[in-house]
């Protein structure tokens, strides 16, 4: 950890956790508005159930609903445009506010939404992406955002970023924005429970690596930190138990939390090397998010041991009760991950999700993102290479 410490810490305004706690959506949301744009990420089967009850439930609070958009994919930059122009044909203002239903993508499409809406007509939110654009900052304070997770993955409801991508030309960057961390984070875990074992899996891996590297990032601070032991207490003795038993209700719930967590940490510590790399696998071989990062997991926890030992080996303590003092204590830990990776059967190796081997030179190059300068330790484009090299 750095010294002096000298932080910030950023969290929703207010967050609601509990099995069944949906039902409270009507009188949370008054507090932020009288009309509420719903954006679902939810399949149409379950969708219009969930939305259904939740319509009801903004109404008997006097809180008109109105549905904006559907995405059932990671947002582009297209979405975001043509979402914006929709919003902004709807005259909004004050007493208006997004409510997101879904996975990450809905909830950052919102909270891109929520700035872009009351911006500059005259641009796209690529003015406004990290490292691409012209460099653009959100200037008018972005709507109010409602946050219900219905995945157990991305944390996206305690973040203060949307990802979105591009294909062409091949990009993945943040809209960043203090402004953009959701007002209210409901999250039921109940809401979980449809999800099928394949994206449990990517997704829960994805917030096990994001609690990973931020405990390890070079932006490393303490109550991150805290919420990252936490978190990983939870979700590491959980995940398989959710993916082979979807109807757990102790699973769901720690898978949740576990996430809840894991976005409070990275929005306030940054990321590392798998987060790095993800994008550039997504944008290069479409490989979704929640399989990127856990594809990356092991080698990235492999990198960054020597320069991290003291980290892994208390993480260790607090996982698997073994003394960190034992000389075995960080390969017994990083052992025990890729145990994990079998057991809940995410992808292992990048020829496994369609990477071909001479794309390594270009995801390479598109993994030097903000993620990546969290990584504690430095590696240069031949390093990287080899990495990559190494897990093909
Ligand atoms: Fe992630």
């Amino acid at each position: 950890m750095n010294l002096p410490l000298n932080y910030d810490f950023l969290a929703p305004r207010k967050i609601v956790f509990g099995w069944g706690r949906r039902c409270e959506v009507g009188v949370l949301a008054r507090s932020l508005g009288q009309r509420a744009f719903l954006i679902s990420g939810l399949p149409a089967d379950v969708g219009s159930g969930v939305l259904g009850e939740i319509t009801t439930l903004l109404e008997k609070e006097g809180i008109a609903a109105a549905p904006l958009t559907a995405i059932l994919h990671e947002p582009e930059v297209a979405d975001v445009d043509a979402g914006s122009a929709a919003l902004r044909r709807e005259g909004p203002g004050a007493g208006d506010f997004l409510l997101a239903v879904g996975g990450g993508a809905a909830i950052d499409l919102a909270k891109a939404l929520a700035a872009m809406a009351v911006g500059d007509p005259s641009t796209s939110v690529v003015d406004y992406l990290e490292g691409v654009g012209r460099g653009l900052k959100i200037a008018n304070p972005p709507l109010p955002v409602l946050a219900m997770p219905t995945t157990a993955g991305t944390g996206a409801e305690a973040t203060k970023n949307a990802v979105i991508s591009s294909y062409d030309p091949p990009f993945k960057k943040s809209l960043r924005d203090d402004r953009l961390m959701p007002q209210i984070a409901l999250v039921d875990p109940e809401l979980t429970v449809s999800v099928p074992p394949a994206v449990t899996a990517a997704s829960g891996m994805d917030a096990i690596t994001q609690l990973f590297e931020s405990y390890l990032s070079n932006r490393a601070r303490p109550i991150p930190q805290a919420l990252a032991e936490q978190g990983l207490g939870l979700a590491i003795p959980a995940i398989a138990e959710a993916v082979e038993n979807p109807q757990s209700q102790p699973a769901r719930e720690a898978m949740a939390h576990a996430t809840l967590l894991s976005g409070m940490a990275l929005a306030n510590s940054g990321l590392g090397l798998a987060h790095g790399v993800a994008p550039a696998l997504g944008i290069h071989c479409r490989v979704p998010h929640g399989a990127a990062c856990a594809l990356m997991l092991p080698a990235a926890l492999k990198a960054n041991r020597e320069v991290r030992q003291a980290e892994l080996a208390r993480l260790c303590q607090i996982l698997y009760d073994r003394n960190p003092a034992a000389g075995d204590c960080v390969d017994f830990l990083i052992e025990q991950i890729e145990i994990l990776c079998d057991r809940v059967k995410v992808p292992r190796r990048l020829r496994d999700v369609g990477v071909r081997r001479e794309q390594i030179p270009d995801l390479v190059k598109s993994s030097r993102g903000r993620s990546m300068s969290g990584n504690p330790r430095a590696l240069t484009d031949a390093e990287l290479h080899a990495l990559l090299e190494e897990i093909y």
